[in-house]
């Protein structure tokens, strides 16, 4: 891909300073963090700018999509994120039951912070955790399920300009939900493309043909069976892209007035079967692409 065709894409830095600035400001009121992470993309869903931010809080890191990326690979990065005094934990937030497994890995923190205070003579602690992550995560979903459980209502905390809202989620602990963007900081093309793939930045930022050569890429390296399973094709590796896309868009139906086959329609098929874990459980950015 020719660095021309990602030249468009503007992270909206008046937003994203707005939501960096309110997490800074409201870092001192919480013990951790909580960071979502999309296990498909780790790597990307990770904002080296906001880390920095947080680099001296402990943070709970949450692996979500857990239903739709690759086991093994979720659990070699969960290995590389628990580290020093950070936790995580891979989530299926589908699964109702997420939410315990959630709580039982922060009591990690509410004992040891018990543990600090009784030495002073304190009994009663409550811990406090901020929650962030970039569009699409899931960082909504987790609120409301946290919500749910919540045994008293969210109170508002107003603010000049804007607000954050805490909810008491049991008597121990408290979570501060903050409104505004937070976009993924991506270092290279590489990670438009991760992003785009999975719909976290509009496909449109990038030309479908590029996207598809992209997607095509990556399939072949590691799913091409997962792949033909679900079209029920016997492609190869030698196979050419355009070949691909002609084989599906026929199978589907997917040709035009003009009797000719219609990429864009059947490349949205692909890309939409991929995103919803249609054709599999897959994960873009690997262990061994990189450390974080
Ligand atoms: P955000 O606040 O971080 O932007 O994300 P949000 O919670 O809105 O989640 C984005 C999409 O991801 C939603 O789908 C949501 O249902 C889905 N999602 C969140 N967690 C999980 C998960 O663990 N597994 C799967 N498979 N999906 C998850 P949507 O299509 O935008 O909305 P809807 O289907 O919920 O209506």
């Amino acid at each position: 891909m020719e660095n021309k065709s990602i030249k468009n894409i503007h992270w909206f830095p008046g937003h994203m300073k707005k939501a960096s600035n309110l997490i800074s400001e409201k870092l001192k009121l919480v013990d951790f963090v909580i960071v979502l992470l999309d296990s498909r993309i780790p790597l990307s869903s990770y904002n080296p700018y906001l880390m920095d931010i947080i680099k001296d809080k402990k943070k709970v890191f949450l692996l979500t999509k857990e239903d739709l990326s690759d086991e093994e690979e979720s659990l070699k990065r969960k290995e590389k994120l628990s580290k020093d005094n950070d936790l995580a934990l891979i989530v299926d937030f589908k699964n109702q039951k997420v939410i315990n497994d959630i709580l039982n890995l922060i009591n990690i923190y509410i004992d040891e912070k018990k543990e600090k205070y009784l030495k002073k003579g304190i009994k009663n602690v409550s811990i406090r955790a901020m929650v962030v992550g970039i569009p699409n995560v899931g960082k909504s979903t987790f609120i409301n399920l946290m919500a749910k459980k919540s045994i008293a209502l969210s109170k508002n905390e107003p603010g000049v300009t804007k607000s954050v809202r805490w909810i008491k989620v049991n008597k121990n602990f408290e979570l501060m939900d903050t409104p505004g963007i937070l976009l993924p900081q991506f270092k290279d093309k590489k990670s438009a493309i991760n992003l785009a793939l999975l719909g976290t930045i509009k496909e449109e930022i990038l030309p479908l043909d590029e996207l598809f050569t992209s997607l095509m890429s990556f399939i072949k390296k590691y799913y091409l069976k997962e792949f033909n399973l679900r079209y029920k094709t016997d492609f190869t590796l030698l196979d050419k892209d355009e070949y691909i896309l002609e084989v599906i868009a026929k199978k589907r139906g997917f040709i035009n007035k003009d009797n000719q086959v219609d990429n864009e329609k059947t490349i949205k098929v692909i890309l939409n079967e991929f995103r919803n874990g249609i054709i599999g459980k897959f994960t873009i950015e690997r262990v061994e692409d990189a450390n974080i």
